[in-house]
């Protein structure tokens, strides 16, 4: 949006967060690790593979990851097609073509080729999605559609997971990873990624609400860090929180005697939901999208 300031917030957390071990067989890394990583071409690889002397003809000075399942994670194929196509002689490692499917590979440092077409690591993947409602913000249930579900098929068994859920009826942006230190600078309260909402509510709204949720509004069981709420009239509103507890919107209004019939989510930090995706869409997340999750707009 033009004029908008934006202003970046520092990483902090690099814990392991409860969503890695539940959801995400995924090893856990620094979001800023990945993010901070240099693009990756053949020039710097190049020069990595001079520089450092990295021995390209023999595998054994890089026991890092196999090259099956290099090859497997990046959707070049299953494990099986993998395999056969190194076998084949179609997969190059640093220029030299390797046949063994168990060769160790740097993924991060190694130049590899399929076919002749250089294979642009990523280590994680992120997706964004517009939830629609009546599908569950969970990686797999067993009665009920999941966003995973939602995804295509070759997405649906990388191990993503919804970063923070949107209740079944919310719709909106939501974005799905595999990266759990990722999902927990999102979500910490402390990180402050705002995370604006629209509803709409069975009657209007007031100022005296606004008040009150700047001041946080006072839960059964806590008190709500402020939050923004921006009258739009006729009983629509926008609501913008750092927090993500359960039915935290719905039980905010219900606080002040008022009940949300229909919530969307439009942006995380300084992202927006893409106005094209439709209901049930979702399409990969732009590295630069990604750190507009951690900036803040004033
Ligand atoms: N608050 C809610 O009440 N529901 C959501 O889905 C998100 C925030």
């Amino acid at each position: 949006m033009p004029g908008r300031r934006i202003k970046q917030i520092k990483g902090t957390a690099q814990r392991r967060n409860r969503f890695s071990t539940l959801c995400c067989p995924v090893r856990p890394r620094s979001a800023e690790d990945i993010e901070n990583r240099p693009e990756r071409t053949i020039v710097f690889a190049q020069e990595t593979r001079y520089n450092r002397g990295i021995k390209v003809d023999g595998c054994e000075n890089m026991p890092k990851e196999r090259l099956d399942k290099v090859l497997a994670s990046q959707n070049v194929g299953s494990r099986k097609e993998s395999g056969a196509l190194i076998r084949r002689g179609t997969v190059a490692v640093n220029g030299t073509v390797v046949r063994q499917v168990d060769c160790k590979v740097d993924p991060e440092q190694d130049v590899i080729s399929v076919q002749g077409q250089p294979l642009h690591f990523q280590r994680f993947h992120y997706i964004m999605m517009n939830k629609p409602a009546g599908v569950l913000s969970a990686a797999r249930d067993f009665r009920q559609k999941t966003v995973v579900d939602l995804l295509p098929p070759e997405l649906k068994c990388r191990g993503l997971f919804p970063a923070g859920r949107l209740d079944r009826d919310t719709e909106g942006l939501l974005l799905l990873m595999d990266d759990g230190d990722f999902a927990h600078r999102m979500l910490a309260p402390k990180n402050h990624v705002y995370k604006l909402y629209e509803a709409r509510l069975d009657q209007p709204a007031t100022m005296e609400d606004v008040r009150i949720f700047a001041e946080g509004v006072e839960l059964s069981d806590r008190t709500c860090l402020p939050a923004e709420l921006l009258l739009l009239g006729d009983q629509c509103v926008q609501v913008r929180i750092c927090e993500g507890k359960f039915h935290q919107i719905k039980r905010m209004f219900h606080a002040v005697g008022k009940e949300v019939v229909y919530l969307k989510r439009l942006r995380i930090g300084a992202l927006d939901l893409d106005p094209a995706l439709q209901p049930g869409q979702a399409r990969p997340l732009l590295p630069e999208e990604r750190e507009k999750v951690f900036c803040l707009e004033d």
